[in-house]
């Protein structure tokens, strides 16, 4: 048996250390063979000898060589001899020849080995019994496989042994006393993740890894992905939580629970001690890599601020009442029961989590439209990628990305629209990294200069800095000077797309009021610049548009989201590799929650209720009559609310009270119902206007599946049991049976077989499957029984491409004398959504509080200062946020995140939302700035609040001690 094969045969989710074969593989379908000490082995052209030896079973010793980076050569450790040739040449750096004859074990390499380990040994501590990586030290590993038996140049002489260690970063230290300059940190650090934050300082002797200019690691550029850490094949960068604890004694594999990446982890236990999580070198989505969040922030899941078991009270000023799971299923069903009768069946309904599994969303769709017996289900897609959905369906006919994130490695033009990659979806951005590393062009078009307008050996060929709200002026601009300069792919356009509707586009698209030179003023962008970039974009051989959310949260978001798809039909960039329509998703499962029927008006795998035969596939498996009617949307559900007619709401892992827009208009609609039942890790906003509290489970509890924005169904497996005893599945069903309609699964595995009877687009999937394959991208079903890497491959989802007109509207939220500034909102790299995870994590030494971007004239116009309190009011309300002082902004625009409740970022966004999916306009708030000396009268009512809350639950605690 090879060792490819022995990879095979691996356990999937249960698994040993990584196999690692030295040198990555080779892409070629060459096939090459060759003889390594006397036996043949054949292997793709490309490889190098040291991946072939270790493919016919054989390792050859090595440190500075790891499957995961390109060979280096510079250890010396892994020198062969090869028939024919003088010297010794080094296995990592020598590709195979064909009949080439090696040997990897002669007296003389071995002797070779042995004075190289020598001379690194002279200068390394001696203290591998008390040395965190004991047992698993590459070092220590090859001292034992070249034999070394003593070191002949003693420790006396000149060394490293003294040099002091930082600490400084959150998760890891670096200790140059072990160092052996392997320089796979720094190789690591550039060609994985793109930072190129570590360089070898010095020379000979002197020579040292240094972070920066010499910076300690947490102020230096470093963004603590780990990449390094992984790669380091000593001691010298190490894990805290190694440290701490000791080697991991075994791994599952399972799905990162923050973005829509989806990374593939190891998580690494000793007992039910989770130690770390190590990207997986064989997740689809990652290939081996991680960032800050899915790599370290996982100390959330064993917070002392866990709530674990379930709490009643009657008002949202009494204290809480510990209560068993039964008797708290047993209150919730009767108030949600007693709403309805008084007010109606459709008093009461639910929101589903994108940070929940597949099969826990599925089963809270199914217990509203069953056991409430309505439509009033809706998820937080609704707030971030709605218009995606509608814009993608009514074009292509799908509502999800077209590609894999490998694809595009195959883009020779890549457009990011409203997307901040390297911050929100990092793992990506590293790998898109690499391909504009290797020559792809890039435009972004977004009204801040994020991180890849200018970052280490990447640099944006046109940054299009619209001002925010016109998107889809900028889009119809680019799109208007394709047609004007003949650039559209005719060929694809005639045989894939629509004609008449294609014809009335065109037309429209060609009028000047929508060329870049008429819209120049709109948008605040030169109109040579837009057509520079548009030339790009159509004339590459491969273009493929990224865009996030801020395409989609805007009044025209799904306008915008047809207008990207027309782009990419117009220029026949779909439906193969390299090119697409890629939605960004925010949280880990928005893909997943959109299809297991979170919307109001489709059931599971987008089917409209009105469809009378999707209706009786639903009705004849789950024996239940439904209601053909839509029910409410989110936003609805608050109106309805603070009318007096919704009283009941069923929250699932969300925080609504924070997330948002308009949160003095949540807060009202919230304390306006007479039962809200929250399903979560923590008292976090939304619980705080709770009478019932059931404890959810972190990722680490459960057994399901994610769906990430490749459309890819990625394991989650349960490392440790739900801290609760209930699994989050069984609360739900729980509560239905109570609630009169049973019901109830033995595992997880059930849910997805019934999602699969039900859904066409999952017909094939199964959790042995999934076993098998690691992950699969639907559709997956008889047509393509292995998943689907790209969509609309010979034709689109609709048949035909349909050209969707996208005339600009411009917002109601446009600057004036009363709010002359644009506030637009986004993320950061270190904290996730709400924060309600990462701010319970070391990340808080990243991210402490959220900041105010405003350009230095903006502010000298103002008096504002860098670091002082800023007011900013809107027509929905105000806030004080610390100034940041920066030109990533341009004049005219503010910017700020909104990972902490105390910021309330969404008590200054307003209700405004897209025509079509009542997505919120997060992204464009009419606002003043000014100086301020103390917090707004919100902020003040906001602290007096969580206090009282804060008291009210510990009382619970202290009255069951
Ligand atoms: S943690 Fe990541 S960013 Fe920081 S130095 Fe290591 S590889 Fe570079
Ligand atoms: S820190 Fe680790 S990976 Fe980097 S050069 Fe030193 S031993 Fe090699
Ligand atoms: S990129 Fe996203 S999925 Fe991957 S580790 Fe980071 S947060 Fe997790
Ligand atoms: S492993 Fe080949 S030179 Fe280091």
């Amino acid at each position: 048996m090879n060792s490819e094969e022995g990879k095979q045969m691996v356990n999937y989710y249960s698994v040993g250390a990584e196999i690692d074969l030295g040198t990555p593989a080779s892409g070629s379908a060459e096939a090459i063979t060759l003889t390594i000490d006397g036996s043949p082995v054949t292997v793709p052209k490309g490889t190098s000898v040291m991946r072939a030896a270790a493919i016919a079973g054989t390792n050859i010793p090595r440190l500075c060589a790891t499957e995961d980076l390109e060979p280096f050569g510079s250890c010396r450790l892994c020198l062969v001899e090869i028939e024919g040739r003088n010297g010794y040449p080094a296995s990592c750096t020598t590709d195979v020849e064909p009949g080439m004859q090696v040997y990897t074990q002669t007296d003389h390499v071995a002797k070779l080995r042995r004075n190289v380990m020598e001379l690194y040994i002279s200068d390394h501590p001696l203290d591998c019994l008390t040395c965190p990586t004991n047992g698993n030290c590459e070092l220590q590993d090859m001292a034992g496989a070249v034999g070394l038996r003593e070191v002949r140049y003693g420790y006396e002489g000149s060394n490293h042994l003294d040099e002091p260690k930082d600490e400084s970063a959150p998760y890891f230290t670096f200790d140059p006393s072990k160092c052996i300059l392997c320089s796979r940190c720094v190789r690591a650090c550039d060609e994985q993740q793109g930072t190129f934050a570590l360089t070898i300082d010095g020379r000979g002797f002197d020579s040292q890894i240094v972070a920066s200019q010499k910076e300690d690691f947490l102020s230096s550029e470093c963004v603590s992905c780990g990449a390094c850490v992984k790669a380091c094949p000593t001691a010298t960068l190490t894990e805290k939580s190694i440290i701490k604890f000791g080697q991991p004694d075994k791994a599952t594999i399972t799905t990162c629970a923050y973005c829509g990446v989806g990374c593939s982890f190891r998580a690494e236990m000793q007992g039910d001690q989770l130690i770390r999580m190590v990207p997986n070198r064989d997740g689809h989505a990652n290939h081996g890599h991680a960032c800050v969040k899915g790599r370290f922030a996982f100390g959330y899941a064993t917070h002392p601020d866990r709530i674990t078991t379930p709490l009643i009270r009657e008002s949202i000023h009494d204290e809480w009442r510990e209560v068993s799971w039964q008797e708290a299923i047993k209150f919730a069903a009767t108030q949600l029961k007693k709403i309805q009768k008084e007010f109606g069946r459709k008093s009461i309904g639910g929101i589903t989590s994108s940070r929940c599994t597949n099969e826990e969303v599925f089963v809270v769709q199914k217990f509203i439209r069953t056991a409430m017996g309505n439509n009033n289900v809706d998820t937080c897609a609704r707030v971030c990628h709605s218009p995606t959905g509608y814009g993608l369906k009514t074009t292509l006919g799908e509502s999800a990305g077209t590609q894999t994130f490998d694809s595009v490695m195959a883009a020779d033009s890549i457009i990011i629209i409203g997307a901040n990659p390297t911050d929100a979806h990092p793992v990506f951005a590293s790998q898109m990294k690499r391909r504009l590393r290797q020559g792809a062009s890039l435009i972004i078009a977004d009204p801040r200069a994020i991180d890849l307008v200018d970052s280490p050996h990447v640099k944006a060929d046109h940054h299009l800095q619209l001002r925010p709200g016109t998107n889809v002026a900028l889009i119809n601009a680019l799109a208007h000077t394709i047609i004007d300069e003949g650039l559209e792919d005719k060929k694809f356009i005639e045989e894939r797309c629509g004609p008449g509707a294609y014809e009335i586009w065109k037309n429209f698209i060609g009028e000047q009021r929508n060329s870049p030179e008429a819209l120049a003023e709109v948008t605040g962008v030169p109109a040579t610049e837009v057509r520079a970039a548009a030339r790009l974009y159509a004339n590459a051989g491969n273009g493929a548009i990224y865009y996030g959310l801020g395409v989609t949260e805007h009044s025209q978001g799904s306008t915008m989201v047809m207008g990207i798809a027309n782009l990419a039909m117009l220029t026949g960039n779909l439906g193969r590799d390299g090119v697409g329509v890629n939605p960004l998703r925010g949280q880990n499962n928005v893909q997943g929650s959109c299809d297991m029927g979170s919307f109001p008006h489709e059931l599971p795998g987008y089917r409209h209720l009105s469809d009378e035969v999707a209706r009786a596939q639903f009705e004849a498996e789950w024996k239940v009559k439904l209601d053909s009617e839509p029910g409410y949307r989110i936003p609805n559900m608050f109106d309805a609310a603070i009318a007096g007619e919704f009283k009941g709401l069923y929250i699932q892992g969300e925080d609504i009270a924070q997330s948002d827009p308009d949160t003095q208009h949540v807060h009202a609609a919230l304390s306006a119902m007479e039962c809200v039942i929250v399903q979560d890790l923590f008292l976090n906003e939304t619980a705080k206007f709770a009478h019932v509290f059931l404890p959810g489970s972190s990722f680490l509890e459960k057994d399901g599946t994610f769906t990430n924005a490749e459309r890819r169904i990625s394991p989650v497996r349960k490392v440790m049991e739900p801290k609760s005893g209930m699994a989050e599945w069984e609360i739900t069903c729980a509560l239905s049976t109570e609630m009169g309609y049973a019901m109830s699964y033995e595992h997880p595995r059930q849910i997805m077989e019934e999602i699969a009877r039900l859904t066409p687009t999952f017909s094939g999937v199964s959790y042995e499957k999934i076993d098998a394959l690691g992950s699969i991208q639907w559709p997956c079903n008889d047509q393509a029984p292995n998943g689907t890497p790209f969509m609309h491959v010979n034709e689109f989802v609709r048949g035909k491409g349909f050209f969707a007109p996208t005339p600009y509207v411009a917002t109601d939220e446009r600057s004036n004398s009363r709010y002359p500034l644009l506030l637009t909102t986004g993320r950061i790299l270190s904290q996730y959504n709400v924060g309600s995870q990462t701010r319970r994590t070391e990340n808080l030494q990243y991210h402490d509080e959220d900041r105010l971007e405003i350009h230095p004239a903006d502010a000298e116009l103002r008096g504002i200062v860098d670091g002082s309190w800023v007011g900013i009011k809107s027509r929905a309300g105000e806030t004080v946020l610390r100034a940041c002082i920066t030109d990533r902004v341009q004049p005219g625009v503010i910017y700020t995140t909104f990972h902490h409740p105390e910021s309330g970022a969404n008590v200054v966004t307003t209700d405004n939302s897209d025509w079509a999916t009542n997505c919120p306009e997060y992204k464009v708030t009419a606002v003043q700035a000014y100086p301020v000396s103390q917090p707004s009268q919100w902020q003040e009512m906001f602290k007096q609040f969580d206090q009282e809350q804060q008291e009210l639950l510990a009382a619970s605690r202290e009255t069951v001690e």
